[in-house]
């Protein structure tokens, strides 16, 4: 261990490290830049060039299956085949054309096509909220559903009943078994859910054998590559993988752009006035609200130092993408949220091979949430901080509900 680490004395678990993780991410970028965080066996990589590096640096991979603390998921489980066949563990040959394939439908082109279901899927869920009083918790009646619903659209899956808020639930309990350190039993119902879920695709994919129609399934079950036809069990899991990469991290997006915006009413004020700044400020969230300490993983596949660190095969590195996004080399005065600023290079959605399938659709959704909430939010709405509830993800905490004052 450095004199650099001996001198940082701080916990991750700290009250005050996870209200506001960035005073500690700011010193860590300045004094220990490759920390190792001892309570959770992983090294933590703070500096934008660092990180932006270790996304195409070949001595580590995205592939979980390589970490020295891997236990392999049950046979036939979701988690076993994400592990086995999902865009970190194929060949890079398997993934540039699982990313052909899937990809067409996320170009900027292909998503603007989607652009009238967005803003249907969004002013449906907006139109309840106008006028209304009280508290509200808009996660669980605006930006959770959205993404789901968004999903269930572009992919042509629903419940049998056709019942959103069912998909929506079965879609999000199998999703919490992919963020990390979570519980046995969360494992247990994420597993359930996928199976609940993967029924549902599978019927979908088998309808539209018969008869295709405008979906990202119907695509699929199309899709050829040579001779080479995709498998009803690869779209099953293609899907449910969409739907895990996009539903989450989107409907946090959508309840970090709200709670941001709140916080700094004078953006919020000139975004009501001039809705064409909202692309921009979207991006300034982007950028200032998303990570936090946390980040996306990779593991080393070869001895390497780093910064004069020694880093061993198998361990784990975290990429905190949320400090790369409060770098001031790259951001000046990071710590002010600032609508004009348009910031270049991010690194929110990743970077290299890997760099986000779904980053102009998850745009688009909250360009879409941030104008639907401006009408919505009536003036001197608040976030009523004592209602917020935390759940702990390993590193960091994240909020279950977002309380919003409707004063009127
Ligand atoms: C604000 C919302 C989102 C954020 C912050 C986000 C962030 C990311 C990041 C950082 C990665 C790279 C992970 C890594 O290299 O370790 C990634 C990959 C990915 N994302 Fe997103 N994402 C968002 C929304 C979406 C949406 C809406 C979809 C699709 C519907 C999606 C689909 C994917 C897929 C399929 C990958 C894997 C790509 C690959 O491995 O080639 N994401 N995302």
């Amino acid at each position: 261990m450095s004199a650099a680490t001996e001198e940082l004395d701080f916990s991750f678990d700290s009250p005050e490290v996870r209200e506001n993780p960035y005073p500690l991410l700011d010193r860590l970028r300045k004094e220990d830049p490759v920390h190792f965080v001892t309570e959770l066996d992983f090294w933590l990589l703070t500096r934008y060039e660092d990180i932006r590096a270790m996304f195409t640096d070949p001595r580590v991979s995205g592939d979980r299956r390589n970490w020295q603390h891997y236990v392999r998921p049950p046979e036939g489980s979701l988690f076993r085949w994400v592990d086995e066949h999902g865009t970190m563990a194929v060949t890079r040959k398997e993934h540039t054309r699982v990313r052909r394939l899937l990809g067409s439908g996320f170009t900027p082109r292909g998503v603007a096509r989607m652009n009238r279901q967005i803003r249907e899927v969004v002013d449906r869920h907006a139109k309840p909220l106008h006028g209304r009083t009280g508290v509200i918790d808009i996660m669980a009646e605006f930006t959770t559903p959205i993404p789901m619903a968004v999903v269930s659209r572009i992919t042509g899956v629903s419940a049998p009943d056709g019942s959103e808020e069912r998909f929506s639930r079965v879609g999000q309990e199998t999703i919490r078994g992919f963020f990390g350190f979570v519980s046995d039993e969360i494992m247990e119902r994420a597993e359930t859910s996928y199976r609940e879920l993967s029924s549902w695709v599978r019927n979908t994919v088998s309808m539209r054998r018969e008869s295709p129609r405008e979906d990202l399934i119907s695509d699929l079950v199309q899709a050829r590559d040579g001779v080479e036809i995709l498998s009803d069990d690869d779209i099953v899991a293609l899907v449910s993988a969409i739907l895990a990469a996009g539903s989450e991290t989107t409907a946090l997006g959508g309840t970090i752009a709200v709670t941001t915006l709140l916080e700094h009413p004078e953006a919020l004020e000139r975004l009501r006035a001039d809705r064409s700044l909202i692309p921009q400020a979207v991006s300034e969230i982007l950028r200032y609200g998303f990570g936090g300490a946390s980040g996306t993983a990779r593991y080393a596949t070869e001895d390497f130092e780093l910064h004069g660190r020694q880093i061993r095969k198998g361990q784990m590195i975290m990429l905190s993408v949320g400090s790369a996004s409060r770098d001031p080399s790259v951001y000046p005065d990071p710590g002010r949220f600032d609508i004009d600023r348009d910031p270049k290079d991010l690194l929110t959605f990743g970077f290299g091979p890997h760099y986000c399938l779904g980053a102009n659709l998850a745009r688009e959704e909250l360009v879409c949430m941030v104008d639907a909430a401006l009408d919505f939010l009536p003036p001197g709405a608040h976030l009523v901080t004592e209602q917020v509830e935390m759940q702990s993800v390993g590193l960091f905490d994240r909020s279950t509900n977002c309380p919003i004052d409707f004063a009127r």
